[in-house]
């Protein structure tokens, strides 16, 4: 008798998706692989149970070359938490700012990948936009482990991180540009500020893009986003320059609304960290 051409045995998978609606996908994290989860411990917030549905509530912001979304991951009819999805793009529009000069340094593995991401070929696009997710992901779990305000980073998926959603009062916590702080805020925010740059600069690190715009004011308390770019202090050879940057777009920012602050001492401060 010939054998069937089907087989009797085969394996059982438990699908949930029959439950799910429009916009709702199971989520990941139960199977992600280790490296593509945050760092332990795990804060109790954050929803890891296998049973999870993964929902976008919207666009927070698109960016130049991502955009953030908020999503929510909640166990139905159980506990959840609402997530930021950074999502970076691969395709044409994507404007890239951030050229070479950050990532000297750094290797780019395979050279039939850094040839493609040279011609910006659609393969290019898509691998450059993964290894920019890849390196926020790497910072922001460096980050978050040296004890720098950061998000905390929950899971990386391809070309999309799921952070931290920083909130205030309910709502999007605005960037630190947008706020016109008290005096005495304004000393509790650049000390905040000042001991980002100097732990980041212990560990040989600046973060490359930092200015009011990528640091997010949740009532007292700062935090730091966008970090792809970050810049080694010693294998850069314009790491320093970065890192005067950092301190002048910082600095310029809270002379501005009336605070005495030097970026000269603030850069010398943070170079004598690294050695
Ligand atoms: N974890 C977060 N919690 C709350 N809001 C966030 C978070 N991450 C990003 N955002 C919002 O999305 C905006 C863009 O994020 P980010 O700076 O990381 O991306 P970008 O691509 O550099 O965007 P842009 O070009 O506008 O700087 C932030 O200014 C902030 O308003
Ligand atoms: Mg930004």
């Amino acid at each position: 008798m010939p054998s069937p051409d089907f087989t009797t045995t085969f394996p059982f998978t438990w699908q949930f998706s029959d439950d799910l609606r429009d916009g709702e996908r199971q989520s990941t994290y139960a199977d992600a692989e280790k490296l593509c989860k945050g760092p332990e411990p795990v804060p109790d917030w954050v929803v890891t149970e296998r049973a999870a549905v993964d929902t976008y509530l919207g666009v927070l912001k698109t960016g130049k070359e991502a955009d953030c979304l908020l999503m929510e991951r909640a166990v139905p009819g159980g506990r959840g938490c609402v997530l930021a999805a950074k999502q970076y793009r691969g395709e044409e529009h994507r404007l890239f700012h951030r050229d070479a000069e950050y990532t000297d340094g750094r290797r780019t593995k395979g050279s039939r990948d850094a040839r493609a991401i040279q011609k910006k070929t659609a393969y290019g696009r898509a691998v450059a936009a993964g290894q920019w997710a890849w390196s926020e992901w790497e910072a922001l779990k460096r980050f978050w482990s040296a004890g720098v305000p950061v998000p905390y980073p929950v899971q990386i998926d391809g070309t999309e991180i799921l952070m931290e959603f920083v909130e205030h009062d309910g709502e999007a916590a605005p960037r630190l540009a947008q706020t016109r702080p008290s005096r005495a805020l304004l000393e509790t925010y650049f000390a905040q500020l000042r001991d980002a740059v100097m732990l980041l600069a212990a560990h040989g690190i600046a973060h490359g893009d930092l200015s009011p715009y990528n640091v997010l004011a949740a009532g007292e308390r700062l935090v730091v986003i966008d970090l792809p770019q970050v810049v080694d202090l010693v294998a850069n050879p314009a790491g320093p320059e970065f890192l005067m940057r950092d301190c002048h777009n910082v600095c310029t920012w809270f002379q501005r609304r009336g605070l005495e602050v030097d970026e000269h001492a603030l850069f010398a401060d943070a170079l004598s960290q690294i050695y």
